[in-house]
């Protein structure tokens, strides 16, 4: 788990953005897991510059959205596919045929999910997996007590969840109990994952996920067991980790390993 410390939102979502950028260098069709809600918002914004600036063109790139409230259709203004249209999509040359998402209305739910993950494998897996973190430590929208091999599939959303989002919802009564989302299992075979955390309400979390046991009672501590993590976080989110000191000595000295790697395959050849 590689955990990188910023000083505020707005350099985690340029740290996250120049990852991105330095992958699909690599991989022109590179295919991304997306998550909606605040913590992206800006990561969102930087790729949008990116793609302005002709420094990043998305025309072979794939989405899939992490998740979806059950019972919105697509253009619901509260639905994911709605905001991922607003905030990324509509201004970016992404393919339509290239994006991917969970319904919220689907014909028959169980048929639905199992075509979502076949799709993603036969466009071979996700190779960045963008995720917020929920104050319970949720990732996608598997909250605590999922299994921690689940795949995708309905789950019924946490109070504490549905309280979280209703900022979005003009009438309460209408937020929805329950989602489609991505499982964690899936999540876990995605080849990079880069979790975005800001602000002291995420602090708990982060600390339970990044420091703490694994455990289906905090979802996302699931990622100490995935060999590509990066928990690209403010501050205020990282507070209560014991060993902030080190991750952020790990990452002032990081070029220096990577010299090392470079020197090495160099005598090598
Ligand atoms: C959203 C999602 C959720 C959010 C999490 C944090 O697609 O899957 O896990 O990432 O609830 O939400 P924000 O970023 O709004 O604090």
């Amino acid at each position: 788990m590689e955990v990188i410390i910023k000083q505020n939102y707005d350099q985690i979502c340029e740290e996250a953005a120049e990852i991105i950028l330095q992958r699909w260098k690599k991989k022109e069709n590179l295919s991304m897991g997306l998550a909606t809600g605040k913590s992206p918002l800006g990561l969102y914004k930087r790729l949008i510059t990116l793609y302005k600036n002709n420094k990043m063109d998305f025309s072979r790139v794939v989405a899939f959205g992490l998740d979806e409230y059950l019972g919105l259709k697509e253009n619901h203004p509260q639905s994911f596919a709605y905001y991922m249209k607003k905030n990324l999509f509509q201004h970016i040359n992404i393919k339509k045929e290239n994006i991917f998402r969970l319904k919220g209305d689907p014909e028959d739910i169980n048929s639905h999910c199992r075509e979502y993950e076949e799709k993603i494998k036969e466009f071979g897996g996700i190779d960045i997996q963008i995720l917020g973190i929920g104050r319970n430590g949720h990732i996608g929208f598997n909250e605590p007590s999922s299994s921690l091999a689940s795949r995708t599939r309905v789950k019924t959303l946490t109070q504490e969840t549905i309280e979280a989002n209703s900022r979005i919802f003009k009438n309460k009564e209408n937020i929805p109990r329950h989602c489609l989302t991505i499982g964690i299992g899936t999540i876990m075979e995605s080849e990079m994952i880069i979790l975005l955390a800001s602000g002291k309400e995420k602090s708990e979390a982060i600390k339970l996920s990044v420091e703490g046991p694994v455990t289906a009672s905090v979802p996302a501590s699931i990622l100490q067991l995935h060999p590509v993590v990066k928990i690209i976080i403010d501050k205020e989110a990282a507070c209560l980790l014991a060993h902030k000191d080190y991750y952020q000595w790990i990452y002032d000295n990081k070029y220096k390993v990577e010299g090392f790697i470079k020197n090495s395959k160099e005598k090598k050849s």
